[in-house]
C-alpha cells in the first residue's frame, strides 16, 4: 500500500491565518526552521492510482495540485479520489467537502454519529445534496471486530477503532463523546501483511486503542500538542489538549512515554498544532523526538509500504 500525507497540520494550519504565535511568525518571517504545512488528511492507495481520501480538509485544493496521482489523468472529468473516509466531523476534517462539489456523487464513508452531525450542527450532506447526487453516505461500521474494505482497494482491510477524543462545538454530544464521535483507521494490507495505524485525535489511549497500537508496523497518531496548557503558555486560547481531545506529547502518561513502550516500524506524529514547538526543526522538543526514535509528518511525506514485510 501506499500512503501519502497530504496535510500534517491541525485545524487552522501553520502559520495560521490570524496567529502570530513564535512559531506562525517566525515561519513567515523566515527566522524559526520549520515548514509551513495545510490541514490534516492523507490518502491511502492500494495500487498507487484509485486513491482513498481519509478527511478531506479545507486545504484540499492546493492538496490536489501538489499531489499529481490524484489529479485528473483518464477522462475529460476525472479525479484520483475512490472514496472517502472521514475520521470525526470536526471542521478541519470535512469541510473539503464543499470544494469536492463539482465531483458529486462523492462515496463518504462515515459513523452514524458523524453522518448526524454533518447533517444538522455542520449540514454538508444536507446541502451537497443539491450537486448532482451529493454525498453518497456508506455507514462505516465502528469496533475492534468490524472489518471493511472499499472497492477501489479490496487487499486493504480497513477497521475503525473507536477513540476517546472530543465531539465538535456543533455536536448535541460535545464534551461528552460516545464511541464513533472519533475513530482511528487500522489497514492492512492483505498481500504484504503491512499495517498503519492512523489516529489524528487520541485524546485519552485506552487498553483497546494501545493493543492496535502494538500491531501496526507504522503509527500516524496525534502530534497535535507538546504540552496540554500549550494554547494558554502561548497565549493564544484557553483550551487544553484535553478539552480539545488530543493527548500533550511531554510528560507522563504523554505520547513519548507511549510510543517508547512500542515497537512500531515508524512512529510519526500527524495533525500537528501550529504552536507545537516540534515544528521548529532547531527546538530541543523536536530533538527530544528524535531521542526517542518519532517522526514528525510533512506535507508530502509518502510511506511507500509496497515490499512484503
Ligand atoms: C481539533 O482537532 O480539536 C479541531 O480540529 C480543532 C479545530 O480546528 O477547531
Ligand atoms: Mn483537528
Ligand atoms: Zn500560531
Amino acid at each position: 500500500m501506499h500512503i501519502h500525507i497530504l496535510g500534517s497540520a491541525a485545524g487552522g494550519g501553520f502559520p495560521q491565518w490570524n496567529c502570530n504565535c513564535r512559531n506562525c511568525h517566525g515561519v513567515r518571517a523566515g527566522t524559526v526552521n520549520a515548514r509551513p504545512r495545510t490541514q490534516s488528511s492523507i490518502a491511502i492507495s492500494e495500487d498507487g492510482e484509485r486513491w482513498i481520501l481519509c478527511n478531506a480538509s479545507p486545504d484540499i485544493r492546493a492538496q490536489l495540485a501538489a499531489f499529481a496521482p490524484m489529479q485528473p489523468a483518464r477522462a475529460v472529468r476525472d479525479t484520483g479520489i475512490a472514496a472517502i473516509l472521514l475520521m470525526d466531523s470536526q471542521v478541519d476534517h470535512t469541510t473539503g467537502l464543499l470544494s469536492l462539489r463539482e465531483g458529486c456523487p462523492l462515496p463518504v464513508w462515515c459513523t452514524e454519529q458523524v453522518h448526524d452531525d454533518l447533517s444538522h450542527g455542520f449540514p454538508l450532506f444536507t446541502m451537497l445534496s443539491h450537486w448532482n447526487g451529493g454525498l453518497d453516505w456508506r455507514p462505516m461500521p465502528c469496533g475492534d471486530d468490524t472489518r471493511f474494505t472499499v472497492d477501489c482497494a479490496p487487499s486493504l482491510q480497513l477497521t475503525a477503532i473507536p477513540l476517546l477524543s472530543n465531539a465538535p462545538p456543533y455536536s448535541p454530544r460535545r464534551d461528552n463523546p460516545h464511541p464513533g464521535d472519533n475513530v482511528g483507521l487500522f489497514i492492512e494490507d492483505r498481500r504484504t501483511g503491512a499495517s498503519v495505524l492512523y489516529a489524528p485525535g487520541l485524546g485519552q489511549p485506552d487498553d483497546r486503542i494501545r493493543a492496535w497500537m502494538r500491531r501496526a508496523d507504522v503509527l500516524l497518531v496525534d502530534g497535535t500538542v507538546w504540552s496540554d496548557d500549550e494554547m494558554k503558555r502561548c497565549e493564544v486560547g484557553d483550551k487544553t489538549g484535553q478539552q480539545m481531545g488530543h493527548l500533550a506529547q511531554s510528560g507522563p502518561g504523554g505520547m513519548i512515554e507511549l510510543l517508547d513502550t512500542l515497537d512500531a516500524r515508524r512512529k510519526i506524529l500527524i495533525h500537528i498544532n501550529n504552536t507545537n514547538p516540534i515544528l521548529d526543526e532547531d527546538s530541543a522538543e523536536r530533538a527530544e523526538l528524535e531521542r526517542h526514535g518519532i517522526e514528525v509528518a510533512w506535507d508530502g511525506m509518502h510511506l511507500d509500504l509496497t515490499e512484503v514485510s
